[in-house]
């Protein structure tokens, strides 16, 4: 193997890296990194050496990401491969250990950076698996990944196996590609919590179901009562309504302004007969016109759920979910019944934890409207995160009382 190139890096990302954030992005010093060197060893100002990096220069943002802090950093290169598989194994012997994803066919094996395998995300998706790569770095170990994957699951065929390539950007955003047929689209169904859902590999960026979502899905069990009148908002393919119904809801209004999610929603209804269609109504239009419209009728609800995109444009110009959520509040509230609850999401990096409370309590006071924060939500269970990488924490939600 070359020399790996020894590089200095930004002062901020020395002291990032330091932290324990495990991406170097774009930057004077990153840019410059050798662009045909797969590894890069980065240093700091006195030219010590601090981490071993695996490097995508291609990428807009993220330029590195790192592969290990250990010395040294030449035997850790030499042994990449075998790190790659002593790695994936560590991240789905956690997955086998974890009784609550017995209830789902749907999990990660891999989360990415918690798992020490930075920008690569493994799902398994009943019996198919789908890797997500986050940088073009991966596509070199594709082999690798899936050998060690059918080492595991012997019974994942080759033509089960999937993999995507995930960008930050609308160009960057692929298909999922089966391994051995580029062109195949494969429809099938899983079970979450005795749900069933259709997924949709190959047709489309995503497949219909946001696992990371899953574990959110299993706490908010405890606030879906039965008898209770429940408004999904930006419904999706309505893993949010059709868990409400299995629990009990005597109703449950989804809201999504996309006719194919609608439809999407509607078939994975007919996938579970089992629960009784008649309490569910389907509004295809936007969340702000359903909210206005649902007030003039006088109805209330006794739980909404709300799960915006991190931004929407109307066409004209782009709001943050978290700009939204002010008159979305206020709206929110006047179709909530006496001690109703909120659950309330946001998906950005951009805005931690903390942040997201107080701007909502901000928004609260400003509106005159009195809630309790009863419970805040994360991503848990296969999602793992990991101290000082906010970036890998993108989920955050709460659930607010009515008082
Ligand atoms: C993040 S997804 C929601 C995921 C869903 N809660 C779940 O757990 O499966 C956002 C959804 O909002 C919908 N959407 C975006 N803007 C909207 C709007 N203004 N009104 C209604 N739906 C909207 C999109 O079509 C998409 O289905």
């Amino acid at each position: 193997m070359n020399k790996i190139p020894e590089c200095l890096i930004h002062p901020v990302s020395i002291k990032l890296l330091r932290q324990g954030h495990p991406w170097i992005t774009s930057d004077n010093f990153s840019n410059r990194f050798p662009k045909q060197s797969e590894f890069i060893v980065a240093t700091d100002e006195r030219k010590r050496p601090i981490a071993l990096l695996i490097h995508d220069p291609h990428h807009r943002n993220v330029k590195a990401r790192v592969w290990s802090t250990k010395f040294p950093f030449d035997r850790e290169a030499q042994h990449f491969t075998a790190s790659i598989q002593g790695r994936l194994d560590l991240a789905f012997e956690k997955r086998f250990q974890q009784k609550e994803l017995k209830e789902r066919e749907n999990y990660y094996l891999v989360f990415g950076e918690a798992d020490q395998l930075p920008g690569l995300f493994i799902l398994k998706l009943k019996d198919r698996i789908l890797v997500q790569f986050y940088t073009n770095f991966w596509n070199r170990y594709k082999s690798i990944i899936q050998t060690t994957l059918q080492e595991i699951f012997p019974e994942i065929t080759d033509e089960n196996i999937w993999f995507q390539l995930r960008g930050e950007t609308k160009q960057l955003q692929k298909l999922p590609q089966n391994s051995v047929d580029p062109d195949r689209k494969d429809e099938f169904h899983l079970a979450e919590f005795g749900i069933q859902y259709l997924i949709r590999l190959g047709l489309s960026y995503d497949h219909g179901l946001y696992t990371d979502m899953s574990s959110i899905r299993q706490i908010i069990k405890g606030y879906i009562k039965p008898q209770m009148k429940v408004l999904n908002l930006f419904s999706y393919t309505g893993a949010f309504s059709l868990w409400s119904l299995k629990l009990g809801a005597s109703s449950v209004v989804s809201v999504d302004l996309s006719p194919k999610y609608i439809e999407w929603l509607q078939h994975n209804l007919s996938l579970n007969p089992e629960l009784d269609h008649t309490r569910h109504e389907a509004m295809n239009k936007s969340v702000e016109e359903a909210l206005e419209e649902v007030h003039k009728e006088k109805r209330t609800f006794d739980l909404i759920i709300c799960d915006p995109p991190s931004s929407s444009s109307d066409g004209e110009k782009r709001t943050s979910a978290i700009k939204a959520y002010k008159e979305l509040l206020m709206k929110m509230d006047r179709v909530l019944a006496n001690h109703g609850k909120l659950v309330v999401f946001l998906n950005t990096h951009q805005l931690n934890q903390d942040k997201f409370e107080r701007t909502l309590k901000d928004y609260l006071m400003e509106l005159k409207l009195d809630y309790k924060i009863s419970s805040r939500l994360q991503l848990g269970q296969d999602c793992p995160t990991l101290k000082g990488f906010p970036e890998g924490s993108y989920l955050k939600g709460m659930v607010l009382e009515k008082q």
